[in-house]
């Protein structure tokens, strides 16, 4: 493993596997699943026509119509093994390594040269939408330790990363933080963040940009997986980055009311849950401090009927059951409901930070961004 990471490093065979998983899963993407649209309009969608005289209008009918299609369960088949895959093929080196990580997060942790801290609460409960199901089926979820210190779901999930979205985040996996800093920098010029709160980290993938984009800040950043945070922490500190990470859920911080000017989400919100939503949202606003910021970013849920059955696929396959009401949810509207002024909430459309080609969406990517001003 390289010295300035704790990314564990494959063997040759551990390698290889990677390598075919990543080129299976883009294969997957860019030679099966444009088919899949193609049997809908050409098969799937006139039969239904014909049959009912009407077009398809719910997302619901399309699925039950195309599971039964033997083009889509063949995609379906062969993406849920390639997710498997992708686990098993990261889950082996970190194993191995694992003693050597685990000595490399205290060494960097016992000296945190940038700064940076980190506070863990043995005691947080862990939200059902976590301990319910493996969310995208990495084994033991984010939040499972397996010993004092664990790293290992930290870089477990690290090293799936470039294989999941195929390196569309970037070397460094952080242009989702970077895309969501560039709206922020275009629509908010005017205001520098003293103190900014990334909810849902991970290990610190897009906490990053904001704290190099505003060094003057104090950034703080939140997640309730103690090995992700221990990851995140020793990253940061690797990186040069001073960060301030802390075991908490985002749905009652513990931060005082009023002490943020800016929170944030990167891909947070759809792996919790409805309820959990409004609580978050409500969170948010009791932290900002007046003419404060959110912004929560998440991935698309599909703008047609077919889309929408497609960004479903997840939630039947890939145990991100508790995203499903996304799909449906007015989230302007849950913001008004939870404290924010009516014309101090929308939707916004947040362009990759650079060439970002979403599976479902090739063409005027966005990336569906909750926008709330305290
Ligand atoms: C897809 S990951 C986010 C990735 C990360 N933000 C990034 O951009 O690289 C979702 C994260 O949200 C965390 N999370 C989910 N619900 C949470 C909650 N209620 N409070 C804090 N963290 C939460 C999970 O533990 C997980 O680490």
């Amino acid at each position: 493993m390289s010295a300035q990471t704790l990314i564990p490093e494959p063997q040759h065979d551990e390698r290889a596997l990677q390598d075919f998983v990543r080129d299976f899963r883009r294969y997957l993407k860019q030679d099966v699943m444009p088919g899949i649209r193609q049997v809908y309009e050409t098969r799937v969608a006139p039969s239904h026509e014909r049959e009912t005289g009407k077009p398809f209008d719910s997302y619901h009918d399309v699925r039950r119509a195309m599971v039964a299609n033997d083009y889509y369960q063949f995609w379906s088949a062969m993406q849920r093994r390639s997710q498997e895959m992708m686990w098993e093929s990261v889950v082996a080196p970190t194993e191995r390594q694992l003693d050597e990580l685990i000595r490399r997060y205290e060494s960097i942790a016992a000296r945190s040269p940038a700064g940076g801290t980190l506070e863990l609460d043995d005691s947080l409960p862990i939200p059902r939408y976590h301990t319910a199901h493996d969310i995208h089926l990495q084994p033991g979820g984010y939040h499972t330790e397996r010993g004092e210190h664990d790293v290992a779901a930290g870089a477990i999930y690290e090293a799936g990363l470039p294989i999941y979205i195929d390196g569309e985040l970037g070397p460094d996996n952080d242009r989702i933080g970077m895309a969501l800093l560039e709206h922020y920098k275009e629509n908010f010029a005017d205001r520098a963040p003293q103190r900014i709160l990334d909810m849902g980290c991970t290990v610190g993938n897009s906490t990053l940009p904001w704290a190099v984009a505003f060094p003057e800040a104090e950034v703080h950043a939140i997640d309730v997986a103690a090995p992700c945070l221990r990851y995140a922490h020793a990253k940061a500190e690797l990186a040069g980055v001073r960060v301030h990470y802390s075991q908490r859920n985002a749905e009652c911080t513990g931060y005082d009311a009023g002490s943020f000017d800016l929170v944030v989400s990167h891909i947070m919100i759809h792996e919790t849950s409805k309820s959990a939503l409004g609580n978050i949202v409500a969170e948010c606003f009791r932290l900002l401090k007046p003419g404060g910021v959110m912004l929560h970013l998440d991935v698309p849920r599909g703008k047609d009927p077919f889309g929408r059955f497609m960004s479903q696929w997840e939630v039947y396959n890939n145990n991100e059951v508790f995203a499903s009401y996304l799909t449906d949810v007015d989230l302007a509207a849950l913001a008004h409901k939870n404290g924010f002024a009516k014309e101090q909430a929308w939707m916004d459309g947040v362009p990759p930070y650079t060439g970002i080609n979403h599976a479902y969406n090739t063409h005027g990517f966005k990336w569906p961004t909750l926008v709330g001003v305290r």
